[in-house]
């Protein structure tokens, strides 16, 4: 690919979605766009991207969609859930009490293993939030890997992968090859097509918010920006939860450490004292 070209793709790359396509990811370029180059019925990667140039809006999103990453899996990284089942849950049953709300959102939720990972959560916890209104928001940029999500059919691969069986054996149902999450679980997830790039503000207040292994693919102002949209988006007590290898020192000042390790932060108007409950292991 010709340097012009490379610059136009990882422009309109940055534009779309905020990747960062650097030149030592320019392997990928090939290896991702062939099929859709075969998909659209043209014969060269220069053909694609004419066709960008000439402003298909259709080629485009099948091009960012192509360029994504979505790896996932069920209970990421394990640490992090069980901090929210033990210590931020409880937290939230007793701070939100009066108003019997939670309002969770998963940003960059790709095919929903995170969402209902925090929806199995909440199941067990059933008894303790009767009566409250809980709602998990799943938000991605890919319309593909949301129906994906929606569909709630995993393969044998992907229940392998970070789920417990006695939670794949109550929440799911074999189905041919693969398992199909229970309607109890499914419908604890609401689904939308969401640009991180856009305004969250429509999407309302969150009591926790995951956005997990999506800012590694951004550039440091892209970060900061959205780390700054989060922020607004969260109650002043809220809980963010990161990547394990995102530290947001020098990032963003829009929230305090809770455990930098496991990826956990508060808003930047918490106070210390929920800091400290925060941190305590339980
Ligand atoms: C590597 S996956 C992480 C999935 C999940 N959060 C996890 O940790 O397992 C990154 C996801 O972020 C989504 N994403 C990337 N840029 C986005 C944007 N600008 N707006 C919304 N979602 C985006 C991708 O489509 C992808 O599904």
């Amino acid at each position: 690919m010709q340097p012009d070209d490379f610059e136009f793709l990882a422009r309109l790359l940055k534009e779309r979605s905020g990747l960062v396509l650097t030149k030592d990811k320019g392997y990928l370029v090939e290896n991702r766009l062939m099929p859709v180059v075969r998909q659209k019925r043209l014969k060269t990667l220069a053909e694609l991207l004419t066709a960008l140039k000439n402003g298909e809006a259709a080629v485009a999103e099948h091009v960012v969609e192509a360029m994504m990453f979505k790896d996932t899996g069920f209970f990421r990284d394990w640490k992090p859930f069980e901090h929210f089942r033990h210590t931020v849950l409880p937290n939230l049953l007793a701070t939100r009490k009066a108003k019997k709300t939670l309002r969770i959102l998963c940003a960059g939720v790709s095919t929903g293993q995170e969402a209902y990972s925090l929806a199995m959560i909440l199941d067990q916890a059933r008894e303790a939030w009767a009566g409250w209104t809980a709602e998990i928001i799943g938000i991605d940029l890919s319309a593909p890997a949301l129906t994906y999500a929606a569909t709630g059919l995993y393969s044998q691969f992907e229940v392998q992968r970070g789920l417990p069986i006695r939670m794949l054996l109550k929440h799911f149902q074999k189905e041919d090859d693969s398992w199909r999450l229970k309607d109890a679980i499914r419908g604890m997830a609401e689904l939308k097509v969401w640009n991180l790039m856009d305004d969250l503000f429509p999407l309302g207040r969150f009591d926790v918010v995951l956005c997990r292994n999506v800012l590694p693919y951004f550039d440091m102002q892209t970060k900061f920006a959205v780390l700054q949209k989060l922020g607004r988006s969260m109650s002043d007590d809220g809980v963010l939860y990161v990547g394990l290898h995102e530290p947001l020192s020098g990032v963003s000042t829009s929230f305090q450490a809770v455990n930098a390790r496991l990826g956990i932060y508060v808003s930047g108007r918490a106070e210390a004292a929920k800091i400290a409950t925060l941190a305590a292991p339980r």
